[in-house]
């Protein structure tokens, strides 16, 4: 069954009403913050860890076991702080800068929430440069926060002081990894460090620090309002919740919607999606969770449930829940080569592994979309991902690697076809 309007948290995710703090409250947001954070830290960040949330980012980690890792106390007079990720670069990721445009109040209400129970000093709202409009918006809800007493000292008279910074960020992937959004903030070049020591120990302005993405972050106050139990009653074990998905390309209605975790995707699909365009049979392959991960044929993922482990066990992942659909027009060698473009575009060029073979990669790419290559030289392309994969600072390199595994693994015959079709040509014209 399809999550009923009576369980999105997100209700105003497409704008019919105004974002502004009046009709933010209408909706229930802010409403008696001051009893949440009485409940105590450990209380909340309990709740937060019994009802099952993952980070909404991309990994899945608990949320609440991440807060867990923050010091109870500074032991040497430094202050906490929480980086709210709002980079959203990942292609076909496009969940954040709803919620940041049409429920700003829910991340700032969520901010002061989830900084209270870390013990942050402030939040730092990291957007992506490009979001011009959505950073307008968050500025003018942050200052309305702040002119209502939610935010700054004594914030929603907890007696708790607690400051929220919106920062800009210039329009590179590479700054939604948390320690280069860390850096960037820091105002220096967003290169990923090397971890340990992780945020949690040394993270902004070498002070403790958690970063979490805005979806996971803006969820928590209405998750403490309806409780674990509400919230983890959705999904399957281990993937719990309402999620939003983004699904885009060859639909007939592409949509940002809050469904239940675990919906299978012909649901998804069929429901919000007016189906695939020329229908079922004229689909060939999804990239479920942003371009990062692998893709998934037509006919593994027309039942899959929407899922962490569900799209893990495909050799694929939820992601953002960034559903790229492709049908039978699409050029598939191609758009993964596009994508491995943008990869060698965006890498920061620290770690040999990534800097040198994402352009490798993608010219190998190239080469192959016009069949332009020997057939041992699939081999070698794959072998070549896995020598990236996993051996970089950040997860760049995966991110880089996985899609082009994904087409080796699911299209061969197809790369083998264009080798074989060219080399057949050339001998003809010979
Ligand atoms: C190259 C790269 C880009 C990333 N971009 C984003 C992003 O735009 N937004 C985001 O929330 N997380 C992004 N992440 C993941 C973050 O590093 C981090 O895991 C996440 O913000 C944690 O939030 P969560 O625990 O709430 O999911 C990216 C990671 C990598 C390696
Ligand atoms: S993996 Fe790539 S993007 Fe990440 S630190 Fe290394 S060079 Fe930079």
């Amino acid at each position: 069954m399809a999550l009923q309007d009576k369980d999105r948290i997100f209700t105003n995710v497409y704008g019919f009403q105004p974002w502004n703090l009046a009709a933010a409250r209408a909706r229930g947001d802010w409403d008696n913050t001051k009893a949440l954070l009485e409940r105590g830290r450990d209380a909340i960040i309990q709740e937060i860890k019994d009802s099952g949330l993952r980070g909404r980012g991309g990994a899945g980690f608990p949320t609440g076991m991440k807060w867990s890792f923050m010091p109870k106390e500074s032991r040497d007079g430094r202050p906490s702080f929480l980086v709210i990720n709002a980079d959203e670069s990942e292609p076909g990721s496009c969940k954040d800068r709803e919620i940041i445009r049409h429920d700003p109040h829910k991340l700032i209400e969520g901010a002061l929430v989830a900084g209270f129970a870390m013990g942050a000093r402030a939040a730092y709202i990291y957007i992506r440069g490009e979001y011009i409009r959505e950073a307008e918006t968050l500025f003018a809800a942050v200052a309305e926060a702040y002119d209502a007493g939610l935010v700054g000292k004594n914030a929603s008279g907890s007696g708790y002081d607690f400051d929220v910074f919106v920062h800009r960020g210039a329009g590179a992937y590479i700054c939604g990894e948390e320690t280069a959004m860390i850096e960037s903030i820091e105002g220096k070049k967003g290169q990923p460090r090397l971890k340990p020591p992780f945020p949690a120990g040394a993270g902004l302005y070498g002070c403790p620090t958690t970063v979490n993405n805005v979806e996971s972050i803006a969820v928590a106050p209405t998750i403490l309002r309806r409780g674990a139990g509400w919230f983890s009653s959705f999904g399957r074990e281990n993937n719990k919740g309402t999620k939003l998905f983004q699904i885009s390309g060859h639909v007939n209605k592409p949509c940002v919607v809050e469904e239940e975790m675990s919906i299978p995707f012909s649901e998804l699909i069929e429901k919000h999606c007016g189906g695939i365009r020329g229908g079922k049979d004229n689909l060939l392959a999804v990239i479920p969770g942003g371009s990062s991960v692998p893709l998934v044929p037509a006919e593994q993922i027309w039942d899959a449930p929407m899922d962490f482990d569900g799209l893990r066990a495909l050799g694929s992942g939820l992601g953002t829940a960034a559903v790229i659909v492709m049908d039978k027009s699409t050029d598939i060698v191609r758009a993964i080569s596009r994508l491995s473009y943008f990869y060698k575009h965006e890498s920061c060029g620290q770690c040999t592994p990534c800097r040198e073979g994402t352009g490798w990669m993608w010219r190998v790419m190239e080469r192959l979309r016009e069949g332009d290559a020997s057939v041992e030289e699939i081999d070698m392309l794959f072998n070549v991902t896995k020598q990236v994969e996993g051996h970089t600072i950040c997860a760049l390199g995966d991110a880089a690697a996985w899609p082009i595994q994904g087409l080796i693994r699911h299209f061969r015959p197809e790369i083998e076809r264009r080798i074989a079709e060219r080399g057949a040509l050339q001998e003809a014209a010979e």
